[in-house]
């Protein structure tokens, strides 16, 4: 049936009809707030290449979380920023580590609150890269004792979920091992199953001072140019035991994302990352778009294309104003 009988504008007419026939919508449940931890007291240290994001020690950390708890965001990320840093990553997986402290802070004093770990070695490592190095390269295998090891000490923090971000081989399957032989079999794995070697990472990299020393990261970050790749990276990570899929960056990626939805029936998370997010802030600024909306059009996109769960540093934001 086509026009004059069929009118599509028939259901756009006025904000009413429109909400009825809404296919997909934003929710306070879908978020997750990434947030950043320095060592110290009384800091909250704006973040000059992120705009409305800072970096809190754990006592304003804790502050930020009862705030955002209150606001009905269910889940925060936790990216640690050491002072001492060395080849090892030895800040990683320390009892007393900036990441453990404050995830322990929180759970203590927000218990509401479902405390995600990243789990990766490049902000404890001096050179920057996400494992150990062997030479210039990055060793796979001897990296994965490191970051099994960094997935337990969170776990001991009190930490829910624990989601590795340094896409090296295997590593889910470490970290499993290693948490179950510990007695956190009831700990969820949030694996980066696909995540590109992106320039849209530029933000982070300054706010948690973790860019590599040399070189980059394509030696085990994915190719930008592929698509069936994420797909066999999503199936191996669920087969070594992965609970939940993430990709990573999102709106450059949301073919995959689609791809992952038809494909895969666990729950799909989609990182905002940095650069998307300061993207449309830095455009807000200059008045060349409203932000908000654009905020909003970007995680509904998200969530259209399959997202169960957006990472974003705007989730308190836009948890407000749901
Ligand atoms: C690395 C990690 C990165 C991000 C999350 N975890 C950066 C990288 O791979 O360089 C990026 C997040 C963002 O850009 O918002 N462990």
């Amino acid at each position: 049936m086509s026009f004059p009988v069929t009118r599509m504008r028939r259901l756009r007419r006025n904000a009413t009809l429109r909400t009825m026939v809404r296919e997909h919508r934003l929710a306070r449940e879908d978020l997750i707030l990434p947030l950043f931890v320095v060592e110290g007291a009384g800091v909250r240290e704006a973040i000059a290449s992120m705009p409305g994001v800072f970096r809190h020690s754990v006592d304003q950390l804790v502050l930020e979380a009862k705030r955002v708890a209150d606001l009905g965001v269910p889940a925060v990320i936790l990216f640690g920023i050491p002072d001492a840093k060395d080849a090892r990553g030895s800040g990683a997986d320390a009892a007393d580590g900036i990441v453990q402290r404050a995830s322990r802070a929180i759970v203590e004093s927000v218990p509401a609150l479902c405390v995600i770990t990243d789990v990766c070695l490049c902000e404890y490592t001096d050179h920057g890269h996400c494992g150990l190095l062997a030479g210039e390269e990055v060793d796979n295998d001897a990296s994965l004792e490191r970051l099994a090891q960094t997935a337990v000490s969170h776990a001991r923090a009190g930490a829910s979920i624990v989601a590795p971000s340094d896409m090296m081989d295997g590593r889910v399957a470490a970290i499993r091992r290693e948490l179950d032989a510990n007695g956190f079999q009831d700990v969820a794995i949030l694996s980066y199953a696909a995540k590109y070697a992106s320039a849209f990472y530029g933000p982070f990299r300054d706010a948690a001072k973790s860019a590599p020393e040399f070189g980059d990261r394509r030696g085990y970050q994915m190719d930008p140019a592929n698509a069936r790749e994420a797909l066999r990276e999503m199936r191996l990570d669920l087969e070594e035991g992965a609970d939940m899929l993430m990709i990573k960056p999102a709106l450059a990626y949301l073919d995959i994302l689609a791809q992952a939805r038809r494909e895969f029936d666990v729950p799909l998370a989609a990182y905002h990352v940095s650069g998307e997010y300061s993207m449309i802030k830095a455009a807000g600024e200059r008045g060349w778009l409203d932000a908000d909306r654009a905020m909003q059009e970007a995680m509904v996109s998200i969530k259209r294309a399959g997202a169960d769960l957006i990472l974003t540093y705007a989730a308190a934001d836009l948890a407000e104003k749901l």
